[in-house]
């Protein structure tokens, strides 16, 4: 018996967590064992480790081995054993968003992250990648209104245009794993779009 990977992704203030939540429930109503967690974090250790790397000044390169850091424990003590027992995993984001926001965003060069993806997970990905895709402008104006930035809400327009430029290109890379949805649209029509999605392993 294994479980369901699915991972949120999208640029802050796209709404991905609120969506994330409401999947998570919906899936729980539908007698569905739901584990929802998200990076960095997810573990003591990767709580810690999120805190200095939403707060602190550090090197692009640092702020990656971090990320990576945080996921291995995440995976080793949170996700398998999860999905070894059956649960569904909802995590709000994972190594797509060091693409992101490291490649995209801070140009710490590709081929590295795809050498810390293969040694921190050589087999495991997720079964379903959901991108909550949102314009910058719009994504700029929820943050406002709900939050303090931290480091990385702090970017300017660029950054996260560069950051979302990659997530959809990697949906469009990988069309069976990503499901882009309308981050404008209301919420419930974004969650009986993913519920649309996932129903055959209901079944
Ligand atoms: P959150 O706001 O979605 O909880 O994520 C915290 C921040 O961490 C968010 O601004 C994106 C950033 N992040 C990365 O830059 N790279 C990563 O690999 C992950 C998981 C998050």
């Amino acid at each position: 018996m294994r479980g369901r990977f699915i991972t949120f992704e999208g640029i802050d203030g796209s709404g991905k967590s609120t969506q994330l939540a409401a999947t998570a429930s919906a899936l729980r109503a539908g007698g569905i064992d739901v584990l929802q967690t998200r990076e960095p974090g997810g573990t003591q250790l990767g709580e810690a480790l999120r805190s200095m790397l939403l707060q602190r000044r550090m090197s692009p390169l640092t702020e990656t081995l971090l990320m990576f850091a945080a996921r291995v424990e995440h995976i080793d003590e949170v996700i398998v054993p999860a999905l070894g027992t059956g649960h569904w995993v909802l995590c709000d984001r994972f190594t797509d968003a060091t693409y992101a926001y490291q490649w995209g965003g801070r140009g710490i060069a590709q081929e590295w992250i795809a050498s810390l993806e293969s040694w921190s997970h050589p087999t495991l990905q997720p079964d379903l990648t959901v991108v909550v895709d949102l314009e910058p402008q719009q994504a700029a104006l929820r943050r406002a209104r709900e939050r303090e930035p931290d480091r990385f809400e702090a970017q300017d327009a660029a950054f996260f245009a560069r950051v979302r430029e990659v997530y959809l290109a990697r949906a469009r890379a990988e069309p069976n794993r990503f499901l882009v949805v309308d981050g404008s649209r209301p919420g419930p029509q974004i969650v009986t779009q993913i519920l649309e999605r996932v129903k055959p392993w209901r079944a």
